[in-house]
């Protein structure tokens, strides 16, 4: 495992972080506790030191189960918990909600949840755009300096909104999506936090599981799962990103005799992203994790990766379809 120091904290942490909101069940067709449980310890023994969650994921289930697991493997010493707040169920519908009331109540129901008494790095999951972003970033910086959370992380934020949040509240990470198939925030996001120090926590890193090498056109989405509604996975683009796909898996194993997923992992870190969040729910998806490290990819590789892009995709879309309703919009 390759790890990162966070900027402005004195955590080092691994380079992969474990993804929960599968776990969680909640758009992904159900979960399973068992087996989710031994995903998170699988994740740990392949040196994974870093665990993502979210209250909305599965409604506190995925991280009722972090915490279990965490407690079970019983080393939460060497574990970083991060988890993210603002968005809010309680009135039916999931809202975002930055109030300072519901912050306070969320913090100490993931604590509970988590099993903790302090959240590693806790994050504002989207922008309440409702009300002025400073009165969130007021409400994290009382939390840091309290110490009931270790680093302040925004996710889904534009540059602006975190230029407002940085005027109240010290940012140390931003979590935004990217993978090989969603890459707008190289134009903006990257190079701002480069220029303020902020640590890139990335999302997504499969695509959905796109790039995971297991997708295929006869792959059925159960219940409630999300890419029943993702225009990814609606044709005709989801042959051109399947094809896209089987092409980005003859380049891993032609070169580097590796995995897309291992190769859709590494590029990632190529293009200068310090974290990235791989989302499992079956320990046996983490027996790839030391394919991805000690290697690098140079310049030829990432332009035939870009080639492969542009000859396959007419046209590609981003994840904005995951977005919740800003608070202005709903209750
Ligand atoms: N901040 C935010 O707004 C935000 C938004 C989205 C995600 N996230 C975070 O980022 C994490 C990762 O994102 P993500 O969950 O969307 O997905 P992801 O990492 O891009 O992909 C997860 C998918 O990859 C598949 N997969 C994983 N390992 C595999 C393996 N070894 N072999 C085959 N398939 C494999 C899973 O398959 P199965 O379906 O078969 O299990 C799942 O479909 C989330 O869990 C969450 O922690 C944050």
């Amino acid at each position: 495992m390759e790890y990162h120091s966070i900027t402005g904290t004195d955590m080092c942490v691994s380079r992969v972080a474990l993804g929960t909101w599968a776990i969680g069940g909640w758009m992904w067709g159900g979960t399973e506790e068992r087996e989710s449980i031994d995903t998170v310890h699988a994740a740990l023994d392949k040196g994974v030191n870093l665990i993502d969650t979210a209250p909305i994921y599965g409604f506190g289930t995925s991280e009722k189960i972090v915490g279990k697991a965490v407690e079970e493997y019983g080393r939460r010493q060497d574990v970083y918990l991060s988890t993210k707040v603002t968005l809010d169920w309680t009135n039916g519908g999931v809202r975002r909600n930055g109030s300072r009331d519901r912050i306070m109540q969320e913090v100490e129901d993931s604590l509970k949840r988590l099993r903790t008494d302090r959240i590693d790095i806790y994050y504002v999951h989207w922008p309440d755009c409702s009300r002025p972003i400073e009165e969130t970033a007021l409400v994290m910086r009382e939390l840091y300096e309290k110490e009931v959370i270790g680093a302040v992380g925004v996710s889904n934020f534009t540059e602006d909104q975190m230029d407002a949040f940085r005027q109240e509240c010290p940012l140390h990470l931003c979590q935004p999506p990217y993978n090989i198939f969603e890459r707008a925030i190289e134009n903006d996001i990257k190079p701002y936090c480069k220029r303020h120090g902020i640590t890139l926590m990335t999302y997504g890193a499969l695509c959905r599981g796109l790039l995971s090498g297991k997708m295929s056109k006869e792959r059925e989405f159960e219940g409630d799962d999300l890419r029943r509604n993702d225009p990814k996975f609606q044709e005709p683009r989801f042959s051109q990103y399947l094809e896209a796909a089987d092409k980005l898996e003859n380049l891993a194993r032609k070169r580097f005799q590796t995995s897309i997923l291992a190769f859709s992992l590494r590029w990632i870190f190529e293009k200068g992203i310090p974290i990235a969040i791989w989302g499992g729910r079956k320990p046996s998806q983490m027996n790839t994790m030391d394919e991805i490290m000690g290697w690098s990819m140079d310049y030829a590789i990432l332009s035939a990766v870009d080639s492969i892009l542009s000859e396959t995709i007419d046209e590609p879309v981003g994840p904005e379809f995951m977005a919740p309703p800003t608070g202005l919009e709903v209750g």
